[in-house]
């Protein structure tokens, strides 16, 4: 028996599950030449990927295979039905294309452009607010524009989210629309140059995680920002290089965040995050980040960024707010930001505690320090954390400079402190 005809043997269930594993919808359909047994076997595959980003000579050659294909589909449910486009497709060709997605019933629709930057993007017409949205779990949008509508948008199934480079009509909408998603958990936003947004204002009282990107020079002034409103929230990124940013709200399931927030003034940020176990913190300022007497008593995890000139106003305040910190760890990721954000600042200055945080003496295990430079103050962190704490079992420092005699030189100080903390393991690279 041949291998063709061997596995031609195989159930339907198990010969679709491989079928939805082809890159493209192309080699799915091509399947049916097959043999008798697969000539129609790739209409009920559930999960098709229509890729034209590699940009179709014939013009409406893609298009129209899309629309054969598609059309003569047979599955009830199509789970996931993905097109990476390129600018042979038009609004027209999508309108046609959503509309078939809805006769199946598709609960993960995934629509991306790849244009050349110069293009405008492809306008998403109106039918994917009327047509599938019942159904739809997962949408992800890439390099769109979305348009006004009447009334507001509704995806009453929607659970994941992804508004990757897209331009909306206006505030109210993406107000509108995410606050109508009702069973919204996840929220992927990546914003791009004039998206016709001021105040990007996420309220959804469902949602559990949310990744938020909005890179610099988006020729922003004092009127733009973010507000933020979702109490569920478990896991949250926030990378955000200009604008204010406003939390509203506690939020008590918080457990890991990343927050790198570019603005001069955060705001009292931080008070939003007292129930956090994992938290990284990159913030243009040291300041005024939470209330004196905020309490980070589920802290376990924590980075720091160095690059801002007041960390260790940060540092010593976190050391002494979260009682069970176990692992901290110091970087500089970002090179140019002392510069760049605070012309003037001056290199932070060690004061020495007048008594020693409460995780340093009983719950910080291990320090880990990426990009030291050896400066006096962070001689003088080591040297306090090498001496003081009393459960520190591990120190790692990795130096920011390559010339070997200058590592040497910082290695050995190092090794003068380490000799009165002998349980305390100390590696360097
Ligand atoms: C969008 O539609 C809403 C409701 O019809 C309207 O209030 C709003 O002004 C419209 N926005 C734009 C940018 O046309
Ligand atoms: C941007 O917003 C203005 C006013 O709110 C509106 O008239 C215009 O159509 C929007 N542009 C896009 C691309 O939706
Ligand atoms: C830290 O330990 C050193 C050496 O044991 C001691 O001299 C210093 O007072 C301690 N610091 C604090 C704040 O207690």
């Amino acid at each position: 028996m041949s291998l063709m005809d061997r596995i031609s043997e195989l159930p339907d269930d198990l010969l679709l599950r491989v079928l939805s594993l082809l890159p493209d919808a192309k080699d799915v359909v091509s399947t049916m030449v097959l043999s008798k047994r697969w000539q129609f076997l790739w209409m009920s595959v559930p999960r098709l990927v229509y890729d034209d980003s590699y940009q179709n000579i014939e013009y409406g050659k893609f298009s129209r295979f899309v629309d054969r294909s598609l059309i003569v589909h047979e599955t009830p449910v199509i789970e996931t039905l993905h097109f990476k486009l390129g600018k042979t497709c038009s609004a027209e060709d999508l309108k046609v294309w959503i509309r078939a997605a809805n006769k199946c019933s598709v609960r993960d629709l995934i629509i991306e452009f790849y244009c050349p930057s110069k293009e405008p993007p492809v306008i998403v017409p109106r039918i994917l607010y009327t047509g599938c949205t019942k159904m739809l779990v997962k949408l992800r949008l890439n390099n769109v524009i979305l348009v006004n509508f009447s009334s507001p948008v509704s995806f009453p199934s929607l659970k994941t989210l992804s508004l990757i480079l897209v331009k909306y009509p206006d505030d109210q909408f993406v107000s509108d629309l995410l606050s109508n998603c009702h069973v919204l958990e996840e929220l992927d936003v990546e914003r791009c140059l004039h998206d016709n947004v001021t105040v990007f204002d996420v309220r959804v009282p469902s949602l559990k995680g949310l990744v938020f990107y909005s890179p610099q020079n988006r020729d922003s002034d004092d009127e733009d920002g973010y507000v933020i409103n979702a109490p569920s929230l478990e896991y949250l990124a926030l990378s955000v290089e200009d604008g204010f940013c406003i939390i509203e709200n506690e939020m008590p399931n918080i457990a890991k965040a990343y927050l790198d927030v570019t603005h001069s003034h955060p705001g009292e940020i931080l008070s939003s995050f007292t129930s956090v176990k994992r938290l990284y913190c990159c913030l243009s300022t040291s300041k005024d980040l939470y209330p004196v007497g905020t309490v980070f008593d589920r802290l376990v995890y924590l980075t720091l960024c160095t690059c801002e000139a007041e960390w260790l106003n940060l540092l010593m305040c976190m050391l002494s707010d979260c009682p069970k910190l176990g692992a901290l760890k110091l970087e500089q990721v970002h090179i140019h930001s002392y510069s760049y954000h605070r012309p003037h600042q001056t290199r932070p200055l060690w004061n020495e505690p007048s008594s020693v945080p409460e995780c340093v003496l009983s719950s910080l295990e291990t320090l880990e320090w990426a990009g030291y430079g050896g400066t006096e103050a962070e001689k003088e962190v080591v040297k306090f954390m090498l001496r003081n704490g009393s459960s520190l079992k591990k120190v790692t420092i990795s130096s920011k400079s390559t010339e070997p005699d200058k590592k040497f030189e910082m290695m050995k100080e190092l090794t003068l402190f380490i000799r009165r903390s002998p349980t305390c393991q100390l590696a360097f690279d």
